[in-house]
Order: structure tokens, then C-alpha cells, then sequence
């Protein structure tokens, strides 16, 4: 049979790094002749980058926040059967800057809906499907944010608009995870320079899919 490939996860706040870090990782394991396919949500298929421009774009209170986990989760459903899955039946490494987890901690301990709720919707949506190690990349708020709005030229704005207090619940929310589920949860500090954040997450995919 032919070998499944892996599923890795980046998440955490604003301006934390994470697809710089996809990238770099990714580019560390083509490396070492594992091919990887590189994805980010919302997005990563068609019909989920037009679900993309619907909760990233307008007002912050466009959306209540079931209807917006309702589409950040159809927007799951699709990348997840159409990109994802296909990659890892072909034995690619799939790394997707962020991923359910982002939906806990944005629309449930952001925007305040119930944990239960955001399970349930997961349990419809893509069966439960998990990655096998999720990088948490953590860094104070106040800095995410400063790097963040830095960016020129950025109209997916929505989340960053979001007042302070939003964007410390889901910090609190993404650290929480990682206290619950230890076995596939890993949290790095963000705020060591890039060459840093870069080794320490190599070092943890390396241990953990034990690679030489
Ligand atoms: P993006 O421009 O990709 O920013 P970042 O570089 O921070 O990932 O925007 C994604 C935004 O969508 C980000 O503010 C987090 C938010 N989001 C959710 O609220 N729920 C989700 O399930 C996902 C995947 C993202």
C-alpha cells in the first residue's frame, strides 16, 4: 500500500509567522526528499477562497459568530476533501497554516460561542478529522497586532479590527488547547527571531516523526 503522508498544523494569533514558518518547514523537509504540499485556511480550494473574501472582508460584525463558524467550517469541508486528503492518499506531507483549532480559539473564545457548538459543527463538517501535530506559535498581543497591521496593502482586515480583549481570549483559547491536548499540541515562542522560531519547530517534527 502506498505510504499515507502527514498532516502538520500551524496556528496561532496575528503576526505570529506562521506561513513564513510553513514555508521554511516545508522547505526543510523537500529537503530531505519528503514532498509537502503547503496550504492556509480559510482557503486552499477555490470554493474556499471564495468563502475567504465573505468572513475576512467588511464590517468585524458582519457575521453573529455561529453563521461565521458556519462558513469558516464550510470552507474546511471543501479544502479538507478536495486538497487535503487527495495530498496525503499521494504520500505528501500536507503543512496548512491554520486550521480547526483557529475556529476554537477565534469564533468560540473570541467571539464567545460555546466550545459544545464549535464541536458539534467540527463533527459535521470534517468527521472529526485531526492533524497529527499542531505548532502553536505564541506571542504577546500587542506585538502580533503591531506586525500585523504593518502589512501593506491588506484588506482582509476583519479579525485585526477586533478589539484587544478579543485577541486575548484566543490567545488564552490557543494556550488552552495545548494544555488539553499535549500529545498533538506543541507551543513555540514567537517573539525569538526568525532563524530561532525556524529550529525549534524543526527540531519538534524531527522528534516527532523520529527523522534523521
Ligand atoms: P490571514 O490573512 O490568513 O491572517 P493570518 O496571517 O493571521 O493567518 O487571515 C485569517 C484570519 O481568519 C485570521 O484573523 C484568523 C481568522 N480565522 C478565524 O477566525 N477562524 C478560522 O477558523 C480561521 C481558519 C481563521
Amino acid at each position: 500500500m502506498a505510504k499515507i503522508g502527514r498532516f502538520i498544523t500551524f496556528e496561532g494569533g496575528e503576526g505570529t509567522g506562521k506561513s513564513t514558518q510553513a514555508k521554511r518547514l516545508a522547505a526543510a523537509l523537500e529537503a530531505r526528499k519528503i514532498s509537502c504540499l503547503v496550504t492556509r485556511e480559510p482557503g486552499g480550494s477555490p470554493g474556499a477562497e471564495e468563502i475567504r473574501s465573505l468572513v475576512l472582508k467588511g464590517d468585524p460584525a458582519r457575521w453573529n459568530p455561529l453563521t461565521e463558524a458556519l462558513l469558516f467550517y464550510a470552507a474546511r469541508a471543501d479544502h479538507t476533501e478536495r486538497k487535503i486528503k487527495p495530498a496525503l492518499a499521494d504520500g505528501k506531507w500536507v503543512i496548512c497554516d491554520r486550521y480547526s483549532d483557529s475556529s476554537y480559539a477565534y469564533q468560540g473564545g473570541g467571539r464567545g460561542l460555546a466550545r459544545e457548538t464549535v464541536r458539534r459543527i467540527e463533527a459535521i463538517a470534517i468527521n472529526d478529522f485531526k492533524p497529527e501535530l499542531t505548532l502553536i506559535l505564541d506571542l504577546p498581543v500587542e506585538i502580533g497586532l503591531k506586525r500585523s497591521i504593518a502589512r501593506q496593502g491588506n484588506i482582509e482586515t476583519r479579525f485585526e479590527e477586533m478589539d484587544v480583549a478579543f485577541h486575548e481570549r484566543m490567545r488564552k483559547t490557543f494556550l488552552d488547547i495545548a494544555r488539553r491536548h499535549p500529545d498533538r499540541c506543541v507551543v513555540i515562542d514567537a517573539g525569538q527571531d526568525i532563524d530561532a522560531v525556524a529550529d525549534a519547530v524543526w527540531h519538534t517534527v524531527k522528534t516527532r516523526f523520529r527523522l534523521k
